[in-house]
């Protein structure tokens, strides 16, 4: 029987030239977090600090979305973090439709394994890519069920980098899945 595992989807990915992001690339970023994650975080893909530690949220929007994790009470060794594609776009530029096509499967296969109860999309890249929808704006706030995950759409925290406005924004919109999370389980126990 074929058994799939986060493992076996890293080392994947780790041997994947299915795009030319495989080319610039110093490491790839499959990211990291639990088998047994209730909440996973998309953000686009990684940046320069991710692609030399081939970890996810490791620069400064990492700082921004640890501070939003620990301000609501969530702790990022609990939680499975990645990105639409797995390779650092050059310059940082937003992934193509191709590039984010080819690497959706490993995103698509993490998400089966793990079976999360919230999917958090951070920014307009990982809505594009996972709801079909423009942007954060025409979904935000609303919980949203597709292919049997739900999803919460909130802006990305480098935009917070750039406009602190959102910066509160955000952290409430991260406060709240944990509000929604409580409220799933106990809609499904049923107690
Ligand atoms: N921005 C992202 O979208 N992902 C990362 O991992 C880091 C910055």
């Amino acid at each position: 029987m074929y058994l799939d595992s986060l493992a076996k989807i890293a080392e994947e990915i780790k041997n994947c030239k299915l795009c030319e992001l495989s080319k610039s690339r110093i490491n790839p970023v499959p990211g990291e977090g639990p088998e047994d994650a209730e909440i996973v975080f998309i953000g686009e893909g990684p940046g320069a600090e991710e692609d030399r530690q081939g970890k996810p949220f490791v620069g400064a929007a990492g700082k921004l979305l640890n501070e939003f994790l620990k301000n609501a009470g969530i702790q990022r060794a609990h939680v499975f973090i990645t990105n639409v594609v797995k390779c650092r776009p050059p310059r940082n530029r937003p992934p193509t439709d191709k590039e984010r096509d080819l690497c959706k499967p490993y995103l698509e296969r993490q998400l089966r394994l793990i079976k999360p109860k919230i999917i958090c999309l951070l920014g307009n890249t990982a809505v594009q890519t996972l709801l079909g929808k423009k942007s954060v704006s025409s979904v935000h706030k609303r919980l949203i069920e597709k292919n049997g995950f739900n999803f919460i759409s909130t802006y990305h925290p480098a935009a917070a980098i750039y406009n602190p406005k959102l910066k509160s924004i955000i952290q409430e919109d991260i406060v709240n899945i944990k509000m929604e999370l409580e409220r799933l389980k106990y809609s499904r126990d049923g107690t």
